[in-house]
């Protein structure tokens, strides 16, 4: 059985208050729940606090080199130092905002599979894509520009974020049918390039997830979980959201 993923990407917000809040939210509740692994992707000054926590926190994202003069960003053993425990790659945000590539995006998914370092690779259209009827093509075409060289001894490292870009942060969440048909293109193209092993990656669905929409999501048959932005700021709504996935 697939494990299920519900994952918290704070992206670049909560002051250090707002983040012992949250803590001080998640200590009154039990976040144990049968199959389920919940994690946190916080602004990465915030993993040294999170670390001793009893769940996952990851990094929002990484550098691929190892050390050296690249200032301002991160590599996987100084994540790794401060208890990160995953990473993502390849989110809209840094495609669009920071302008990495297809180039960059290999790369770092070429550390991670160096380094045994697990990771979120996000995919996704934009509504011009969807409008011409080619997003099925278009997430295929970047799944294999960013697997490439991805070996099937190293998905157990893998989970995939099917993240329209039309639905993130819009209040506007992909429906039903358009998330099966996406989930289950990403399915098949696993399944033809890495054969039935590729059953244990988890897909999880990304793009305005929130207490009202999440319950006919999560029963979607391909969807493993959610990589949740707006509804994972406020800890009682993203309790909602894991009470919502068994
Ligand atoms: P959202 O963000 O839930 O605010 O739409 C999701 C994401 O970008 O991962």
């Amino acid at each position: 059985m697939r494990k299920k993923i519900l994952a918290a990407n704070w992206k670049m917000n909560l002051l250090q208050p707002e983040v012992d809040s949250w803590l001080a939210y998640y200590h009154s509740k039990s976040w144990e729940q049968q199959g389920v692994e919940v994690r946190i992707y916080p602004s990465s000054i915030y993993l040294k606090q999170l670390q001793n926590l009893p769940l996952h926190v990851g990094a929002q994202n990484l550098y691929f080199e190892n050390f050296g003069a690249f200032t301002g960003e991160l590599s996987i053993d100084q994540l790794k130092s401060v208890g990160a425990a995953s990473t993502l790659i390849g989110h809209s945000e840094r495609r669009l905002i920071f302008a990495e590539n297809d180039a960059l995006i290999l790369n770092k998914v070429g550390a991670c599979a160096r380094a045994n370092f697990p990771f979120i690779l996000c995919c996704g259209e934009t509504q011009q894509i969807r409008s011409k009827a080619e997003h099925q093509v278009f997430v295929v075409e970047q799944l294999k520009a960013h697997l490439d060289g991805f070996h099937t001894n190293q998905l157990h490292l893998l989970v995939i974020a099917y993240e329209p870009i039309w639905a993130i942060g819009s209040g506007l969440s992909a429906d039903v049918a358009q998330i099966e048909e996406m989930h289950r293109t990403i399915r098949n193209f696993l399944a033809d390039k890495f054969g039935d092993l590729s059953k244990q990656v988890p897909i999880l669905y990304g793009g305005s997830v929130n207490a009202s929409n999440c319950a006919e999501i999560f029963a979607c048959p391909d969807v493993d979980g959610a990589l949740v932005g707006g509804a994972a700021l406020d800890p009682d709504s993203f309790y909602k959201l894991l009470q919502a996935l068994d």
